[in-house]
């Protein structure tokens, strides 16, 4: 269901990012201090003659993270090696990959949460002395060879910190929080994205882009494209906001980048629960989504436009989100101020969920 969203903020068949991608740290626009950051130890380890230290990138989808990572190599000048946390499925796999590293080329590892246990233990000393430990053979014959690494940088992505364990978390020196972007950063990403694909836009047509574009670059880009569609066949170019906005409720995206997916989600919880609190598998169940996707993909930008609350007893519909939905929102919400103080003064003591 998600896949099939305008704004979903994971990839889609037709995002063509290669193009898309800012190449050097000065192209990638927005999320300045980690860029600062990792421009400092970037330039410590180039002058240093050494491997950069392990990097972990973790936000929502769509926000940069396999981006940052190829700037990175590039920055350092040195090779880069993608895969995922899903696909490395034996120990053997894994051992493959490092010991073809070229001495500080990156490693880039997405959706690292997803590494199986006993991989991780692998990459342990990998990451902390650059050598592998393997057993190779089985029963009595079986003895454990260990093998020198070149130094390389492991550059992991996750849109789940939480789930990461502690051990793997510590191994990273550079943990780097990608956060949902401005209106101003995603304006810039909209006119960059209009130059490569040579869309003529104006100022105010790029603004309108981005405000419906939920803070993700990835959504930008892809409502760039749909609205170009729109624009083409109505032969209304340059886009300007009229354009914009008309194609965009038509395809309805609403003025803030919700969707009719993201209002289901807020109606269910307004009408069924009276606004909440509501756990989250409750709301999976009614909806027919699967939580991941809430958690991952609905929830963060509603939580961040400050139209949901989670809470330990679950979600609460904020006034925002009443307000936005055009429903009145409750007394309680009203008088008692947000939902976590409702919750505290009914001493809310039972955790019905593991929210990170
Ligand atoms: N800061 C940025 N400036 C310009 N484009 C960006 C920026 N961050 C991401 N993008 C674009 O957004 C899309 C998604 O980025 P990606 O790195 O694949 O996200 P993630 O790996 O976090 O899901 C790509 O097309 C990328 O070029
Ligand atoms: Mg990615």
């Amino acid at each position: 269901m998600d896949e099939e969203r305008l704004v979903s903020p994971k990839p889609r068949p037709e995002d063509i990012e290669a193009s898309f991608r800012p190449q050097v740290l000065d192209d990638f626009i927005g999320q300045r201090q980690a860029c600062e950051n990792l421009s400092v130890f970037i330039k410590a380890a180039r002058a240093r003659g050494e491997a950069l230290d392990h990097v972990l990138l973790h936000g929502p989808p769509g926000l940069g993270k396999t981006t940052l990572a190829q700037i990175v190599s590039r920055e350092l000048g040195v090779g880069f090696r993608g895969t995922s946390g899903p696909m490395i499925a034996k120990a053997g796999d894994l051992a493959a990959i490092l010991t073809n590293l070229e001495p500080h080329d990156v490693l880039f590892i997405d959706e690292i949460h997803r590494l199986n246990p006993a991989i991780e233990e692998v990459l342990y000393p990998a990451m902390e002395d650059f050598q592998l430990d393997l057993i190779i053979g089985e029963g009595p014959a079986a003895r454990s060879v260990r093998i020198d690494l070149q130094p390389f940088t492991l550059v992991g992505a996750t849109t789940r910190s939480g789930l990461l364990t502690t051990p793997l978390r510590d191994r990273f020196g550079i943990p780097v929080r990608l956060n949902f972007y401005q209106p101003e950063e995603l304006e810039a990403i909209v006119r960059r994205g209009a130059r490569v694909l040579d869309v003529p836009i104006t100022e105010d047509g790029a603004r309108e882009i981005a405000c419906r574009s939920r803070g993700t670059p990835r959504v930008a880009g892809r409502l760039l494209r749909r609205v170009r569609d729109f624009a083409t066949v109505a032969k209304r170019l340059p886009v300007d906001a009229f354009v914009a906005d008309a194609a965009l409720q038509r395809l309805e995206v609403d003025k803030r980048g919700l969707d009719a997916m993201d209002r289901r989600y807020m109606q269910c919880i307004a009408e069924h629960y009276a606004g909440g609190p509501v756990g989250v598998d409750t709301i999976a169940a009614a909806l027919s989504e699967q939580r991941d996707t809430l958690e991952e993909v609905i929830e963060p930008f509603l939580i961040q436009q400050g139209m949901l609350q989670r809470t330990p007893r679950g979600r609460v519909l904020s006034v925002t989100g009443f307000t936005h939905l055009g429903l009145p929102p409750p007394r309680r919400l009203l008088n008692g101020g947000d939902g976590g103080q409702f919750d505290l003064l009914r001493g809310a003591g039972r955790s019905e969920e593991g929210d990170e």
